[in-house]
């Protein structure tokens, strides 16, 4: 009988101090999902670490990522590096040791970026890679746009208007991933005809930093050394397109060489209505940041993401969420972007 007491007596210990290291795990885990949130407010933080704010979409993505983060009652702190890879660096290790909760990086450098979600993954904190891919790194999502998409539009749009000649090819920020599958699309349109020798790519450059001034240089050499001889410009971008259009406009050559674009920035539309530029890409950008803000919110809550596909970034297939871009001309800019408020009427239609 003694015996059997001290059996029980044992088993119940035993129960006791199990059902006491679960709870203890359980607090720590709660401890861990909320330690980082603001102590004030008891709010979710996070990180948006942005490379730049020049090109006007940055901005609206900058507004309706912390408008819907808010609505999801979280906390945005944002930081923007200006296009300097040590500056985006250190602004990501300062939210991190400000306790954010996840951290949203656009990055300047798709590689250098990559010590970012190191550090990140470092402190246990989740990353997205926002509209560019981080390379070689474990970022927990990226969520953009079909990229590739985006340069097979720039491309198709302008070989149906001009299937023979001369093209100037302008690409964007070598260290941008975006601009490299650009140009990949842009090429997956080009080079049958360009091997039919229907089209002649008569110069073939990059835009550092995206840099309207570089495709200006680079139009106005191609130009030179052409006579003039250009039917059509790939423009990466919006903002080089604006760059490649001035010394067209010099030569008395705009609107009759063909131009494309990319972001449906007001001053692109402006140059479409015009008849100077050609096309541009509207990418809903407001889709991408509520997105990503949702995801943000989920990520800090250790919640389930959906997500629509996956891209190898050279160490890992990353999680992705990829949404569809839309051709704009002059044609239907109505019914795309103003319709969807993205850029008002009136400001387009100015002058
Ligand atoms: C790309 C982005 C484009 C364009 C460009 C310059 O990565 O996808 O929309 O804005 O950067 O910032």
């Amino acid at each position: 009988m003694k015996k059997l007491v001290l059996i029980a007596a044992i088993a119940l210990f035993g129960l006791i101090s199990l059902a006491c290291v679960q709870s203890s795990q359980n607090a720590n885990t709660t401890a861990n999902t909320t330690s980082n949130a603001n102590p004030k407010s008891g709010k979710l933080r996070i990180g948006f670490s942005m490379d730049t704010l020049k090109e006007e979409r940055w901005q609206k993505d900058r507004d309706l990522f912390v408008k819907r983060a808010e609505e999801l009652g979280a906390e945005v702190l944002v930081q923007a590096a200006d296009g300097k890879d040590e500056t985006q660096i250190k602004q990501a290790e300062s939210l991190l040791l400000q306790g954010v909760d996840v951290l949203v990086v656009i990055p300047h450098n798709s590689e250098v970026s990559a010590t970012i979600v190191e550090k990140a993954k470092k402190a246990n904190i989740p990353v997205i890679s926002y509209d560019r891919l981080i390379r070689n790194s474990e970022p927990d999502l990226y969520i953009s746009f079909d990229n590739e998409k985006v340069g097979e539009m720039q491309a198709k749009y302008l070989v149906e208007k001009a299937p023979k000649g001369n093209y100037v090819l302008i690409g964007g920020a070598p260290t941008d991933n975006n601009a490299q599958l650009f140009r990949k699309g842009q090429m997956n349109i080009l080079q049958p005809l360009i091997d039919k020798g229907d089209i002649k790519v008569v110069a073939d450059q990059w835009a550092r930093d995206w840099l309207a001034d570089e495709a200006l240089k680079h139009t106005e050499n191609a130009l030179t050394q052409n006579n003039n001889n250009v039917v059509a410009i790939v423009a990466s971008n919006d903002a080089t397109a604006g760059g490649a259009i001035q010394p067209l406009v010099r030569q008395n050559l705009a609107g009759k060489v063909l131009v494309s674009g990319q972001d449906a920035d007001l001053a692109a539309l402006q140059r479409i209505v015009q008849g100077t530029q050609t096309m541009t890409v509207y990418k809903p950008v407001s889709k991408l940041a509520v997105r990503a803000a949702e995801a943000a919110v989920s990520l800090a809550k250790k919640e389930k993401i959906e997500t629509n596909g996956k891209v190898n970034n050279g160490k890992i297939d990353v999680p992705s969420i990829l949404l569809e871009p839309i051709s704009v001309d002059k044609n239907n800019l109505d019914a795309t972007v103003i319709k969807d408020g993205f850029q008002k009427r009136e400001d387009v239609y100015k002058n």
